[in-house]
């Protein structure tokens, strides 16, 4: 028997519509972001998914009981849909909710786990973002989780399962064995400074609970919106955006993109496509970053922090992020918390420029200018 590849053994990556567009998302959005990705490299940069949040559902179901979508924004039907994303090469993704309805109010799958589970089959589905509004007074997640992952799996079709309560119930410690492939570890993420901040950097407890085949999901990224679409408010810098991307790429957590990759300006789809980035993200061992400045009582937690991550091929990404809103600080990395020899030698590459640094044994120091970050990667000399 041939065995299956393990289903999210990297954090998956691609594209969902809410952050941009939310209630208004239609086909012809849909169709024309598969296009963009296909043309703007970012299918090839490893973004396979093209997921449909929430607003697609019709007011009914019909007569069958199925989900069906809504008639004006999606007149093609969903079927239709996902055959023209799987022609790009792309894979699809959809939404629903644990609850009776979504958080948009739209009809959802409380009750309903098994049909609409084979609807999403039947359509083709890869990829199910599965909210936790409108849930009834005494269901808990463990069990409506569950009970969804069941049903996706009785179908006999390979699909993500996206839980999204929103790390209300800790489902870092249940979400996997529930039949999860991700879960979401915050509120929703908004595209500004303070969000990515608040977020990103509140995933050090979780952290562990990563890896192949479950990932904690600190929410879609905000990268490129700049200020404009559902969920702008404000926008970010340049430096701002890229300690964003780095620190998902580094946790690792799932990427899944929320501007309007038809839209995009060259920075946003170099930052998206990096190479080096993407290659950390992607890294197979899959192991947590952690946070070198410790916990949260440490003295200076709220202006900078370092995080590392061990990787496959014996290399160590080390993240100096300036989180302070005005100094520029120079920050230290010491081979001993790294648990590396302080004697052995590393060469340090810069991941962003793609380019040796220099070649040190003990440690190595970097300024930071604020709200930014420079990411190294370092690799240990063998001799
Ligand atoms: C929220 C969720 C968002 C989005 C929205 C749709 O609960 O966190 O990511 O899916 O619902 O209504």
């Amino acid at each position: 028997m041939t065995q299956r590849p393990l289903l999210g053994a990297t954090p998956p990556m691609g594209w969902n519509s809410w952050n941009t567009f939310g209630a208004q998302i239609t086909e012809s959005v849909v169709r024309e972001t598969a296009d963009a990705m296909v043309a703007t490299g970012l299918r090839d940069a490893g973004y396979e998914y093209v997921v449909i949040d929430d607003f697609w559902e019709a007011d009914e179901r019909d007569a069958g009981g199925r989900l069906q979508a809504h008639p004006e924004r999606f007149p093609s039907g969903i079927a239709a849909l996902a055959d023209y994303v799987h022609g790009q090469g792309l894979k699809f993704g959809i939404y629903s909710c644990a609850g009776t309805h979504t958080c948009g109010g739209r009809l959802a799958s409380y009750g309903r786990e098994e049909i609409d589970a084979q609807t999403f089959a039947d359509w083709g589905v890869d990829y199910l973002k599965y909210d936790f509004c409108y849930r009834p007074f005494g269901a808990d997640g463990p069990t409506l989780y569950r009970r969804m992952a069941q049903a996706l799996r009785a179908t006999g079709r390979d699909v993500i399962f996206s839980a999204c309560e929103w790390g209300i119930n800790e489902p870092w410690a249940w979400a996997r064995q529930a039949g999860c492939h991700l879960w979401r570890t915050t509120g929703d993420i908004v595209d500004n400074w303070k969000s990515i901040r608040d977020i990103g950097f509140g995933q050090a407890k979780m952290a562990s609970y990563g890896g192949p085949g479950g990932w904690n999901d600190p929410d879609m990224l905000v990268v490129g919106m700049r200020g404009k679409g559902n969920v702008a408010e404000g926008g970010c810098t340049d430096d701002e955006y890229r300690v964003h991307f780095a620190l998902w790429c580094l946790l690792p957590s799932p990427l899944m993109i929320g501007c309007d990759v038809r839209a995009m300006d060259t920075f946003t789809s170099e930052l998206l496509a990096h190479p080096g980035l993407i290659a950390i993200n992607q890294d197979p061992a899959g192991l947590p970053a952690w946070n070198l400045n410790g916990d949260e009582n440490h003295w200076d937690w709220k202006n900078f922090q370092l995080w590392a991550r061990h990787l496959a091929d014996g290399s160590i990404a080390v993240g100096f992020f300036n989180i302070h809103d005005e100094n520029t600080h120079k920050m230290v990395v010491g081979w001993e918390t790294l648990s590396l020899d302080p004697r052995r030698k590393c060469r340090v590459i810069d991941v962003f420029d793609d380019e040796e640094v220099c070649i040190t044994d003990v440690s190595f120091a970097i300024n930071v200018a604020p709200h930014s970050v420079k990411l190294v990667r370092l690799v240990p000399i063998l001799d």
